[in-house]
């Protein structure tokens, strides 16, 4: 079954269309990535199936359902969980608190009552699990803002959980995180991954090969291939876009057969190079 699908889906920002009649199908119980170079409309994209931009044209569907027009927090509320490419926590909350208010917002009660410490003993048993969940209980009573990048990373994954999505729209996950907190989430992922759906904008091809049964790959807002992460490797024409990329700087007469596919787009051990070299953000 597709769980979510995009009919035409376009954006444009003030003529500019970063998004370019996109018709993308995800199919149930799937990890689906989308990758591309920068600037493709690969974030662009997800503000749409989440909500949080109207298109200009086109449509959203949520298991056969119009989401269209539909506000962020009712999309969220049929199961649709996000994580931001930046990340922004209450820095001064403790791990098991943070994770606690989560679970509360997404209740009735809202963010009425936050921090009252009955509240908190009401969920705490719950995000104490979600946390084992994403490999931070030995941290839970530690302030957000003294944990490093890697596990506030892991952290907003529990807050998204928290909301028990069916579908999980990952941006960049892995982004400025060292090789140890790379496999980490990799193993979180697919831990989290089962019974939901997740589509993951991904640029450390590592990271996409690992996980992706599915790989759309986008270019100037539109899709260019799409395949098993085998087949979209091996495309010239994905190869050409990542050249180009890579090369963009040089006035370059490459030898196509001099740089490989295979080698811009890393290997399949999880450790590929990103094809764009990510600042390193700490907390
Ligand atoms: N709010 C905005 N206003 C104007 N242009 C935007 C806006 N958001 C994104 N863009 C442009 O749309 C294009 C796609 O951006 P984005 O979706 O962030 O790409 P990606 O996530 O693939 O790197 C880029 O050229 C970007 O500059
Ligand atoms: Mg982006």
């Amino acid at each position: 079954m597709v769980l979510l699908e995009t009919r035409r889906l376009t954006k444009e920002f003030r003529g500019f269309r970063a998004v370019n009649s996109v018709d993308l199908r995800v199919e149930e119980g799937t990890v689906h990535a989308l990758v591309g170079p920068n600037g493709a409309g690969k974030t662009t994209l997800f503000n749409m199936l989440s909500g949080f931009l109207k298109p200009t044209d086109g449509r959203v569907l949520l298991a056969g359902e119009d989401v269209t027009k539909l506000p962020p927090e009712k999309i969220a509320r049929r199961g649709v969980g996000r994580s931001f490419q930046i990340t922004s926590l209450f820095e001064q909350l403790t791990v098991v608190e943070h994770v606690a208010i989560a679970l509360q917002s997404a209740t009735s009660l809202g963010y009425r009552f936050w921090m009252s410490e009955r509240v908190l003993g009401r969920f705490r048993t719950r995000a104490l699990e979600l946390l084992e969940q994403v490999g931070l209980a030995g941290v839970a009573v530690r302030e957000v803002h003294s944990l490093p990048y890697g596990q506030k990373r892991a952290l907003e994954m529990a807050l998204v959980l928290a909301l028990e999505p069916k579908l999980l729209l990952l941006d960049e996950p892995t982004a400025g995180m060292s090789v140890d907190d790379v496999d980490r989430i990799i193993e979180l992922v697919r831990r989290v991954r089962a019974g939901r759906t997740v589509v993951l904008v991904e640029h450390n091809m590592g990271v996409v090969s690992s996980l992706a049964d599915r790989v759309t790959v986008l270019q100037y807002g539109s899709i260019l291939a799409e395949g098993s992460y085998g087949e979209v490797r091996q495309d010239p024409r994905v190869i050409e876009a990542y050249l180009g990329e890579a090369h963009a700087d040089d006035a370059v007469s490459h030898q196509p057969s001099a740089v490989s596919g295979t080698e811009l787009m890393g290997d399949a051990d999880g450790r590929g190079a990103g094809l764009r070299s990510e600042p390193k953000r700490d907390g």
